[in-house]
Formats: structure tokens, C-alpha cells, sequence
């Protein structure tokens, strides 16, 4: 698989220009071709037969293996997920969190990692230090803050290793270091880096890392894995109670479940953990290295281009350490869901609209190429010149 087949194995990219991987990628046909072979095997044999059984017990430790090849982990350190949130939730609701306790996170941060942080403070009395960066600090800079805000009553450091508004890549290596050397975890939401950058817990250092299969992996919805580093799954108990727990609990004898499996509370389907390997397995094969230096090599491309409209701004990051393929751009006068819905009616260009700062954000996929940005800059080109048109009622 090359980058080239790997597009033209992509539907959506004959019909439309596709730039809203970050929210969810377009899957390569042989993803669908797997997911369906397994639904008609299923089918076919009775899911829950004998041989629909054996036929499907394999297909999690397949997916364990495919992600840990991913992220430089071993299987046994891969829980599969139904995406980034649920294993975000996992580790912050898992620990045991004490009136004062403390948790150094970024104030960029999506729901998924920001919305446990607030619940934690209101149900436990704990204190979330939001760390507010400048997409334009350096590395350093931005290391050095998180580390200051790290004490002796911080129990975690909890952030996105890209931020899913502006892009903003963060050094997770140094501040993994200087939570280390405070005795203190760090967990990372890699819903914008799993399957756009080449990964490597073990030289970033992290404890848990948590990756969606749906976006930049281009694996089906309600995909995902969550890493976690050698023995911390001792640290955590589960938040809810497991088919696991309750077999222990009826067959003390037995013994406790293995750890990871305390935490299985749903079942996964079958086809849908083998459309995620599959996946996985493409962008393996097509190597990491190549399609992060893809990715950023668009994301260039369009960043320089931006720089030339009058009217566009970027209100992410430019420089290149703290870079992707994940970009935000302003537009003066319009407001995002503007720009989104004349980019889509008009171009068939699609990418999203965020808020905080408010912009349309921009994901370069492995998949996409330079005439898709320099169509995306065209467009952005013409319309800035524009009168904003109204709202469709259903973008308000
Ligand atoms: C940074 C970040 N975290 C988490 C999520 C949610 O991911 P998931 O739907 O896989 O839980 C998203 C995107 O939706 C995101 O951008």
C-alpha cells in the first residue's frame, strides 16, 4: 500500500474534496471489504454458534497486536475502546480522587478530556490548573509552563497531544519528563494523533495514551484503543461493574479477572474491531514516517498559502515543532459556519467549524494531496472577498 493507493481506495475522494478527517475519516474499501466479510460470515454460520464463535474470538487479539505494531507497545498494554473519550474516562474516573488532589491539564482541551475535568472538581472538591499556552511558544516554553504548574498535590497530567481547535501540537516527551520527575502520570488524548503521527509511547514516556479508530486511522465509528503502560492498570479501579467483576465475585475460587478485563463493560462488534485493524494495518504498511511527514507537508502547504489572502488568518500555530496536519483558519467578516456551508455548496470542499478560538479547521489526511489545498486556498481566495451569505436553518 502507498499513499497513492491508499487514495484511490477512497471513495469520497472522487466526489468531494474530503478535509474533515479530525472529526471522522473516509475508510479505504479494503476496511469495508473486511467489515463486511465478517458480518456475512456471522451471518452466515449464526454469530453465537460454535464456529460464528471461533471465528470471531481471534479478531481482538489480531486488533491488540495491529495497534500495539502502532504505538511501539506490547498487545497486553491495548484495551480496545469505542473511541478516545471512553478511554480518557477510563483512567481519570478510574483513579481515586481525594478533596485538593490535583490534575495539570492544557485550557485548549476538547469535552472528552475537559468535561471529566470539571466533573472531577465539582463530585470530589479536586482542582483542575488549565495551562494556557500560546500556539506560537516554543517547545520549551510550553514544557516549562506545564511544569510549573505541576506540585506535590498533582495526581495527573491529563492533555491532547494535538489541540483538536487550532492544531497545536504539544511536547508531550517534555512534559511526560517533568511530570516523571514529580512522581506524577500522564495520560494523553490522541484523538488527533493516532493514525496521523508516528507514535512511540515508549520514547514520549507517556503511562496512558488513547487513540479513536474513526478519525485519522480511517477506521469505522466506535473504534478505538487505549494504551497503558506495563503495571498501571493496578492504579485504577473500574467505574462501572463488568461481567468480569461479577464472575469473580460468583466464583471467588477462580481468582481475580485479569486487570484489563475488569474494565470491559460493553461488547464490541466483530466486524467493526476487524475493520479497525484493518485499517490500522494499511497506514502500517504504508509507514508511519511517510504519512505524518505527509500530513505536515500539506499542512505546510497550507499554512503558506493562507499567509497570502488578505482577510485569512490562522489561529493555530506556525511554528514548525508545534505543527500538523491539523490547521485552522479565520476568516474576517464571516463567521465558520459560513464559510463551511459556502465551502460545501459550492466547492463540495468539506471541513469543519470550531469555536475558541473560531475558525473552520482543516484536516490533511494521509489520502489528501496538493490540488485539495490549492483547490481549499482558491476557494478561500474568492469567497474572502465575499458578502457572507445567511444561514441555512440548520447551521444555526
Ligand atoms: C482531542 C479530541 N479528543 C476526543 C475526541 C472524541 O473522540 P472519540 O469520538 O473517539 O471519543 C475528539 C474528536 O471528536 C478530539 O478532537
Amino acid at each position: 500500500m502507498s499513499l497513492a493507493t491508499l487514495r484511490d481506495s477512497i471513495r469520497a475522494t472522487r466526489e468531494v474534496i474530503y478535509m474533515n478527517t479530525g472529526f471522522t475519516g473516509p475508510s479505504p474499501q479494503p476496511v469495508l471489504d473486511r467489515i463486511n466479510e465478517v458480518l456475512v460470515r456471522e451471518a452466515s454460520v449464526g454469530p453465537a454458534s460454535p464456529d460464528g464463535l471461533a471465528f470471531t474470538r481471534g479478531l481482538s487479539g489480531e486488533a491488540q497486536e495491529m495497534v500495539a505494531g502502532l504505538l511501539n507497545a506490547t498487545p497486553d498494554e491495548i484495551f480496545l475502546t469505542h473511541g478516545t473519550t471512553e478511554g480518557v474516562h477510563m483512567v481519570l474516573y478510574g483513579m481515586q480522587w481525594q478533596p485538593g488532589d490535583e490534575m495539570v491539564t492544557c485550557s485548549l482541551e476538547h469535552p472528552a478530556l475537559a468535561t471529566p475535568a470539571s466533573v472531577i472538581e465539582e463530585r470530589y472538591g479536586a482542582v483542575s490548573r488549565r495551562v494556557e499556552v500560546s500556539p506560537d511558544a516554543s517547545a520549551g516554553e510550553m514544557a516549562e509552563a506545564f511544569a510549573s504548574a505541576i506540585n506535590e498535590k498533582t495526581k495527573i497530567v491529563a492533555l491532547s497531544h494535538v489541540q483538536y481547535s487550532c492544531g497545536l501540537k504539544l511536547p508531550i516527551k517534555q512534559i511526560a519528563d517533568a511530570a516523571h520527575r514529580q512522581g506524577v502520570p500522564i495520560i494523553v488524548d490522541g484523538a488527533q494523533t493516532g493514525g496521523q503521527l508516528n507514535i512511540d509511547v515508549r520514547a514520549l514516556g507517556v503511562d496512558y495514551y488513547s487513540i479513536s479508530g474513526q478519525k485519522w486511522v480511517l477506521g469505522p465509528n466506535g473504534t478505538g484503543a487505549l494504551f497503558v503502560n506495563g503495571e498501571n492498570w493496578k492504579d485504577l479501579s473500574p467505574p462501572w461493574t463488568t461481567h468480569a467483576i461479577a464472575d469473580a465475585r460468583a466464583n471467588p475460587e477462580l481468582g481475580p479477572p485479569k486487570p484489563a478485563q475488569r474494565f470491559r463493560i460493553a461488547s464490541q462488534s466483530p466486524a467493526l474491531v476487524a475493520g479497525f485493524t484493518t485499517a490500522v494495518g494499511l497506514l502500517r504498511e504504508i509507514g508511519m514516517d511517510n504519512v505524518e511527514a505527509h500530513c505536515k507537508s500539506l499542512g505546510d502547504r497550507l499554512r503558506a498559502g493562507i499567509a497570502t489572502i488578505p482577510g485569512c488568518s490562522l489561529t493555530g500555530p506556525t511554528s514548525f515543532d508545534s505543527t500538523c496536519g491539523l490547521a485552522s483558519v479565520a476568516t474576517e467578516g464571516w463567521s465558520p459556519a459560513q464559510v463551511v456551508q459556502v465551502l460545501w455548496d459550492r466547492y463540495k470542499i468539506a471541513v469543519r467549524a470550531v469555536t475558541d478560538p473560531a475558525a473552520i479547521r482543516i484536516s490533511c489526511a494521509p489520502f489528501n494531496v496538493e490540488s485539495d489545498v490549492d483547490a481549499l486556498l482558491d476557494a478561500l481566495r474568492t469567497i474572502s472577498k465575499e458578502r457572507p451569505p445567511e444561514l441555512k436553518p440548520e447551521a444555526h
